[in-house]
């Protein structure tokens, strides 16, 4: 059966999540944050050490022998994150990520280099897939720290970076997901013309059998446009909550070297021209190997205005814990809105810190997106593990738009939530 644009009915949900949503930030202050200074590393200090996203996993391994052989450790962190710009099935970084609302995928990235104390970043770029060494390149080869846009694309031609279409044809049909699923309002989609086109019944459901309804209907069109049967349910969960998906990498070496590196396709659908946090200096990445280096992934406009990255390494420079650093950045974003759970409960928050002894910690605003797939971090520092984030607030995320609840059968998208 096609389902039409238009059975997509739109319901305004608020009121349903406000009773759902805790209303006394106290009772949602995670209890382990008042005892958890962070972790150690398991070794001496300034043992080589290297952090990062959950999908930098795979690619640690070759970079920490490539540190621990002498290699620089900005270098080391582009070995990290260019793993996932060159997946295609990657769809939060680089070749593969999701587009921006006119189908086109633009990507944002930014290093910092710590024993030259130097910065390089990009936003906004298109065709070009690897654009965290494209942020590299403008620290090595301008006086420039940010190129955005067309001239970021031009510079990278310049600098020999191959344009190539990074839209890959699941991204597109998730694209199209998208654009069909919010097309009551526009063109796209089947229209009244199309013979399976029925106007949208009023309903009196309540708020959780319209979304299952909905989530329905998205599965049945996904299967129209040609989705792969085992990426249905990661396609429906990203069009009803756009992720922002990222990879960020802080490394130290013997020496006491630090960098870090960040990079993302931003936050999927978003406007051309949308700036996440990932190419802003002292939000989506920071590195003072004096102190230490610190990245973030999740919301990136809510980081952007606690510069998030920046703030936690001074407050280590003050004295903090990486914990306790990265758990004060938590709690600036919990206090632009006041603590109303009602609007933080649509966002989320991992921060990756490193500090320049060796000590880290990875932290997050919520446990993770669903019970049992807690956010973590990766870490290397002689043995490669994953070590679960410790939450400023007790519960589950829901990303942008909210709904009542996210359906079991989309919890168990582990593709996603891993
Ligand atoms: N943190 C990635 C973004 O919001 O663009």
């Amino acid at each position: 059966m096609t389902v039409s644009r238009r059975d997509f009915v739109k319901t305004s949900v608020l009121g349903a999540i406000a009773t759902a949503a805790v209303s006394n930030p106290k009772d949602s202050v995670a209890s382990t944050i008042a005892t958890d200074q962070g972790h150690a590393s398991q070794n001496d200090a300034k043992r080589p050490i290297i952090i990062c996203a959950h999908n930098g996993y795979a690619y640690v391994e070759a970079a920490y022998a490539f540190l621990k052989s002498g290699g620089d450790t900005l270098e080391a962190g582009v070995r990290v994150v260019k793993g996932p710009e060159n997946d295609p099935n990657d769809d939060s970084v680089g070749l593969g990520g999701l587009p921006n609302e006119e189908g086109v995928v633009e990507l944002d990235a930014c290093c910092m280099h710590g024993p030259t104390r130097r910065a390089g970043s990009v936003g906004g770029v298109r065709n070009i897939k690897n654009v965290s060494m494209v942020a590299k390149a403008v620290m090595e080869h301008t006086g420039h720290v940010m190129l955005v846009g067309e001239g970021a694309e031009r510079f990278a031609a310049a600098m020999g970076f191959p344009r190539e279409n990074l839209l890959t044809d699941r991204s597109r049909k998730i694209w199209m997901l998208w654009k069909e699923f919010n097309s009551d309002r526009d063109w796209w989609g089947p229209g009244i013309a199309d013979p399976h086109w029925q106007a949208p019944a009023p309903s009196s459901k309540p708020q959780a059998d319209l979304l299952r309804d909905r989530i329905d209907q998205l599965k049945q069109r996904a299967v129209d446009l040609g989705i792969e049967q085992q990426f249905l349910l990661s396609a429906v969960r990203r069009v009803l909550f756009p992720p922002t998906g990222t990879i960020h990498c802080s490394v130290l070496n013997e020496k006491g070297e630090m960098s870090g590196i960040t990079t993302t396709s931003g936050l999927a659908f978003k406007l051309p021209g949308r700036c996440g946090d990932s190419p802003i200096i002292g939000a989506g990445c920071y590195t003072d190997q004096d102190v230490g280096s610190a990245g973030a992934t999740g919301s990136g406009e809510e980081n952007i205005k606690v510069a998030g990255a920046h703030t936690i390494v001074e407050n280590m420079r003050h004295g903090m814990s990486p914990q306790e650093a990265g758990i004060d950045a938590l709690k600036r974003i919990m206090r632009n809105y006041n603590g109303d759970m009602n609007k933080l409960r649509f966002m989320d928050m991992t921060y990756y810190v490193l500090r320049k002894d060796g000590a880290y910690a990875g932290v997050s605003l919520w446990e993770g997106y669903s019970a049992g797939n807690p956010h973590k971090i990766v870490v290397h520092d002689g043995t490669l593990r994953q070590v679960i984030a410790t939450p400023l607030l007790k519960g589950y995320s829901q990303e942008w738009p909210p709904f009542p609840t996210i359906p079991e059968e989309l919890k168990k998208d582990s593709e996603y939530l891993k």
